[in-house]
């Protein structure tokens, strides 16, 4: 069995526009020190969806709608607060986009990195600190002993993304969620973030969720992709099957969309229009508007098209239109 199986997770927002349709039905699974990508543009729930899982949906106006998130035995998404919270931080370890939200600006850095210490395994003040010095070293901060001590503040991006990288694989949680862990950093820093990460993995055993808008940095980091459109996984493979053999026309048009991938002289394509409003109901397929890449003609109007597997691991929404 999976060391995490997502069932057919539905999340919506009841605000007063409508019912947002984050999260429409996603499925997937990882094992145990591997890592799986969920790439997709803006809005298409990528967040929502690992969110959904850890209890950090704000309901309302969030619900789960349905589906199940097995984590070892345990349901996520019914076992309770109190379970959650047991399980979230300790065996579950996250890291957000933008470590300023994330790391509170008024307490030093070995507060909040040694919390999980605190919280989770009893640890008392002098060890937690001692603990959280090594974690430091272990993530490359220079000199731990003395910024250990400092405020996040005093920290460059970069150094703030290890700060966040070392509390939360401080308990050595089964599974690490990283959302955007990168963006906002530049390419050179980015780099050596995705190798610290890849390299307290292995180190760890840990299981890693792995979110992004930027297909380069799956192809660098996971074994699995999914490719989220809409709320929705439209494809899912190994990461090497999903660059060489996409086959869904979203897929395609993302991978057309990288600088990296292009040839010289080549314009760079963007995949024309928006992504659909999810809180309004779609009843066909969703990427039929955009669909430069396929036949749009083709594609379904009268139901979602099932994610189907068409060879061994691989999956992709059903959509005569989209598939290749
Ligand atoms: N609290 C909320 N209330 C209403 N709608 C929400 C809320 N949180 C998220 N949504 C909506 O849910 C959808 C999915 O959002 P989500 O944050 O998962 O996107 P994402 O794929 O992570 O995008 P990004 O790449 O920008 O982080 C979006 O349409 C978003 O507007
Ligand atoms: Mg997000």
């Amino acid at each position: 069995m999976s060391l995490l199986e997502v069932t057919d997770l539905k999340t919506y927002f009841h605000t007063r526009a409508g019912v947002v349709r984050a999260v429409d039905g996603v499925s997937f699974s990882l094992e145990r020190g591997k890592t799986v990508g969920i790439v997709g543009e803006s809005g298409s729930g990528k967040s929502v969806t690992c969110y959904s899982m850890l209890g950090l949906i704000p309901m309302p106006p969030g619900r789960i709608e349905g589906g199940a998130a097995r984590f070892d035995g345990v349901d996520l998404l019914s076992c309770g607060e109190r379970a959650l919270r047991e399980i979230r931080g300790k065996r579950i370890g996250m890291i957000f986009q933008d470590p300023m939200t994330s790391l509170n600006p008024y307490l030093r850095v070995s507060t909040q990195v040694a919390e999980p210490l605190r919280l989770h395994m009893g640890m008392d003040k002098r060890r937690a600190h001692a603990a959280a010095v090594e974690a430091l070293r272990e993530v490359g901060i220079p000199d731990p002993e003395t910024r250990v001590d400092m405020y996040p503040h005093e920290f460059s991006g970069g150094m703030r993304q290890r700060v966040m990288i070392a509390m939360a694989l401080i308990t050595k949680p089964e599974i690490l969620v990283a959302d955007e862990p990168t963006t906002a950093l530049d390419v050179t820093v980015q780099k050596q973030i995705l190798d610290l990460i890849k390299a307290r993995q292995r180190e760890l055993g840990t299981a890693v969720i792995f979110i992004t808008h930027d297909l380069a940095v799956i192809s660098e980091v996971c074994d699995e992709v999914n490719v989220m459109y809409a709320g929705r996984v439209v494809e899912r493979a190994a990461a090497a099957e999903l660059f060489e053999d996409p086959r869904h026309a979203y897929t395609r048009s993302l991978l057309k969309s990288i600088p990296a991938t292009h040839a010289k002289g080549e314009e760079l394509y963007t995949i024309p229009g928006l992504p659909p409003d999810v809180s309004r109901p779609i009843s066909g397929c969703a990427f039929a508007p955009r669909n430069q890449l396929g036949e749009s003609g083709r594609c379904l109007t009268d139901s979602r098209p099932p994610l189907t597997e068409i060879a061994a691991g691989h999956w992709v929404q059903d959509c005569p239109g989209c598939l290749s």
